[in-house]
C-alpha cells in the first residue's frame, strides 16, 4: 500500500506530460518499474501465497496504471496546442518591410559622393529671417528677384524659407575658411502641386570657400560629381543668373532618358538641368564677415526631387509624395 499512496503523490506532482513519462517508466517501466518489480517477484513465492499477492500487485497496477491515465489527459488540456501541433516544415509569415523614400536615397548617396571629397553636413532652419533667406544673399529690397520666389511670411520678417542658400551664411559667420559644407533640407514656396512643383521640397546646398578657389573648382567638382552620380556623362555650364553668386551658370547633363538625341522628357534639347551654382558674391561674403580680398568660394543648389525624377525615370513627381508604396517598393533597396 505505501508504494500505492507514493505512486499517487507522484502522478499527481508531475507538472507536464514530460514529467509525468518519468514517473510512468519509474513505476510500470519493463524493467526497473517498481510495480513491474513486485510482479516479478510472484512467481518466487510459494503458491497459496501466489493467489493472494498476485490479487494485490495486480490490482494496484491497474489502480496506477488508471491514475498515469487520468493525468495524462489533464495535462493534455492544459498544455498548449501550439507546443506540439506546430508545424515546423510551413513557410514563415512574410514580414512587410519599409524602405527608404527614393528622394532619401538621392541625398545620402549625393552625401556620400561629397564627403568623399572632404565636406561636412551642415544644416539650418526651415523658419529663417528675412535677412538670412534674402538680404544678406545680396537680394536687392523690392527687387524683382525675390519674385522668383513665392515666399510664405510666418510674420513680419520672418518666413519658411524658400532655398537651402541661408545656412551658406549661418555657416560662413560661424565657421572660418577654409570651408566645404554641404546642406540638405527641407524649403517652402508658395506653389501649387503640379508636375514638377511642390509647396514643398527638399534642396541641397554646397559651399567651398578658401584661398585661391576659382570658377575651375567649381567646374571640376561638380563635373565629378555628376560622372559619379549618373555615370560617365557629359555635362556643360550655361550662364545664368542668382543675386548670391557671380558669375553664376546653371548646370546640365545629357539627358538619361534618350541619351542626347531629344525627347520628350529633355523638350528635345538633350540635356536636363541638374543644379544652380556660382562664385560667392563678394557681399554675401562681406555679409558673412569674410575678408573678400583674401578668399573667394563658390556654391551651388540642386534639388533632389528633380534628381530622383530624372535618376527613376518618373514623370510625374507628385508620385513621390503620393506614399503609394507600390511605386515607393520599385524603387527600394
Ligand atoms: N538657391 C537657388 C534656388 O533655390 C539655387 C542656387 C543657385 C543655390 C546657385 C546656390 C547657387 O548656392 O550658387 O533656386
Amino acid at each position: 500500500m505505501k508504494i500505492g499512496e507514493e505512486a499517487s503523490a507522484a502522478i499527481a506532482g508531475a507538472s507536464d506530460l514530460a514529467a509525468l513519462d518519468v514517473v510512468r517508466t519509474a513505476l510500470l517501466g519493463r524493467k526497473a518499474g517498481q510495480v513491474t518489480e513486485l510482479l516479478k517477484i510472484l512467481p518466487q513465492l510459494p503458491p497459496d501465497d501466489r493467489r493472494e499477492a498476485g490479487a494485490v500487485v495486480n490490482a494496484l497496477k491497474t489502480a496506477v496504471g488508471e491514475k498515469l491515465d487520468e493525468r495524462n489527459a489533464e495535462l493534455s488540456k492544459a498544455a498548449p496546442a501550439a507546443a506540439s501541433d506546430a508545424d515546423l516544415t510551413m513557410p514563415g509569415r512574410a514580414r512587410w518591410l519599409g524602405a527608404k523614400h527614393p528622394i532619401t536615397l538621392v541625398i545620402e548617396e549625393i552625401e556620400e559622393i561629397f564627403r568623399d571629397l572632404g565636406f561636412t553636413i551642415a544644416v539650418g532652419p526651415e523658419a529663417e529671417t528675412e535677412w538670412y533667406n534674402f538680404t544678406s544673399l545680396n537680394f536687392p529690397a523690392d527687387h524683382p528677384a525675390m519674385d522668383m520666389h513665392d515666399t510664405l511670411y510666418l510674420s513680419e520678417g520672418v518666413l519658411l524659407r524658400t532655398h537651402t542658400s541661408p545656412v551658406q551664411m549661418r555657416t560662413m559667420q560661424s565657421h572660418k575658411p577654409p570651408i566645404r559644407v554641404l546642406s540638405p533640407g527641407n524649403v517652402y514656396r508658395r506653389d501649387f502641386f503640379d508636375a514638377s512643383h511642390a509647396p514643398m521640397f527638399a534642396q541641397i546646398e554646397g559651399l567651398c570657400v578658401d584661398e585661391g578657389i576659382s570658377f575651375v573648382d567649381l567646374k571640376a567638382v561638380l563635373t565629378h560629381f555628376a560622372n559619379r552620380f549618373f555615370g560617365k556623362t557629359k555635362t556643360r555650364f550655361r550662364p545664368s543668373f542668382f543675386p548670391f553668386t557671380e558669375p553664376s551658370a546653371e548646370m546640365d547633363v545629357e539627358c538619361v532618358i534618350c541619351g542626347g538625341s531629344g525627347c520628350a522628357s529633355c523638350k528635345g534639347t538633350g540635356w536636363m538641368e541638374i543644379l544652380g551654382s556660382g562664385m560667392v558674391h563678394p557681399r554675401v561674403l562681406k555679409a558673412a564677415g569674410i575678408d573678400d580680398e583674401k578668399y573667394t568660394g563658390w556654391a551651388f543648389g540642386m534639388g533632389p526631387a528633380r534628381i530622383a525624377k530624372l535618376r527613376y525615370n518618373i514623370p510625374d513627381i507628385r508620385i513621390l509624395y503620393d506614399s503609394d508604396v507600390r511605386f515607393l517598393e520599385q524603387v527600394a533597396r
